[in-house]
């Protein structure tokens, strides 16, 4: 069934694991991550983008979740509306049968100066008011996503770069946190603390001076009742990344966040984990070799089979490395 993201992390919480939020864009993708998640018994978020939706098509995208809440009647499935860069943005997901919608209003800038903190306070109280009187579920953001290597924003959906930060303006403060959940009432808050959406996050394997997975405890503590969400949490698989280059693709040197910072965080407080990038190394990568060994296919399904499976893989392996193995 569809349920709220409040219920599946209130679980989660109450059972100390994490759960991976995957980003689906297509029938493929949510083939994988439903099949992993029933191979595995783990309770399910499948999340859309603003890119997702122009990709495919609002109503083409709802139908494809209603058909896997179909398909597995039994799975808890929580359809989020990820980055949702307005009030009205997010209304209108509500509309189209969304259980949960982020209210990103830190997309604006340094969260650190009073005016972009003041607005992304009031965005985000209003999302909430607006979707709990639905019983939709609502996930802020507080702090800057963003290279603690090079102070600047990253990929952050599309906005360009923001200027070099310094690593207290990117980092999300336990203290701003906590006021911001009083102030908002958010059920989940995505905080900043080094990592950056896309394939290139890190130049080299990250340690503590760039990737700060010990800040979470301290935020957990200041916001112990709401769920703390990790964005940006691909793993950047050197084995997919080494299939791509073998088969004519090209991907710079390139570091994610290990499975094993992950879990580290799970065990600090965090309960969602938002990837993307993941899947579509796997996916590409798939293809990749099936094109390249099997130059006579031309039926489009055998890439895409390949694909599948290899999305499903990944799925498999993050639902088991969090804990969601068995919750379901
Ligand atoms: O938040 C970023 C996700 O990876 C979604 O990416 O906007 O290209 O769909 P997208
Ligand atoms: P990745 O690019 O690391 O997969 O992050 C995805 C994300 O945070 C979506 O909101
Ligand atoms: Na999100
Ligand atoms: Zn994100």
């Amino acid at each position: 069934p569809l349920i709220a993201l409040r219920q599946l992390l209130d679980h989660a919480a109450e059972h100390d694991y994490g759960v991976p939020a995957f980003n689906v864009n297509n029938m493929e993708q949510i083939h994988a991550i439903l099949r992993a998640a029933e191979a595995c018994d783990a309770p399910v978020i499948l999340q859309a983008s603003a890119g997702a939706r122009s990709y495919a098509g609002e109503p083409f995208l709802r139908r494809l979740v209603e058909a896997a809440i179909e398909q597995y009647p039994q799975r808890p499935i929580c359809l989020h509306q990820d980055h949702g860069a307005s009030p009205a943005v997010c209304q209108q997901a509500i509309r189209s049968g969304f259980s949960s919608v982020m209210m990103d209003g830190s997309l604006l800038a340094d969260q650190k100066t009073p005016a972009s903190y003041a607005y992304n306070v009031e965005v985000t109280r209003r999302v909430v008011e607006m979707s709990h009187a639905v019983g939709v579920s609502v996930e802020g953001e507080l702090g800057c996503l963003g290279s603690l290597e090079t102070g600047t924003a990253g990929e952050e959906d599309g906005v360009g770069a923001q200027g070099v930060l310094g690593h207290e303006q990117l980092l999300t403060d336990p203290a701003q946190a906590a006021d911001f959940v009083r102030q908002t009432g958010v059920d989940a808050l995505a905080i900043a603390i080094g990592t950056s959406h896309g394939a290139y996050k890190f130049s080299r394997q990250p340690t503590g001076d760039i990737l700060a997975i010990d800040r979470i405890a301290a935020i957990h503590a200041a916001v112990p009742d709401t769920h703390l969400v990790m964005h940006g949490s691909s793993s950047v698989p050197q084995e997919w990344l080494a299939v791509i280059r073998e088969f004519g693709g090209e991907i710079r040197e390139t570091y994610g966040v290990p499975v094993a910072e992950i879990v580290r965080g799970i065990r600090s407080g965090v309960r969602k984990v938002n990837i993307d990038t993941d899947i579509r190394l796997a996916m590409t990568g798939a293809m990749r070799r099936v094109m390249v060994t099997r130059p006579d296919e031309f039926d489009p399904r055998a890439f895409l089979k390949a694909a599948t499976a290899a999305a499903q893989d990944i799925c498999r392996e993050r639902f088991e490395a969090f804990g969601c193995a068995g919750q379901g």
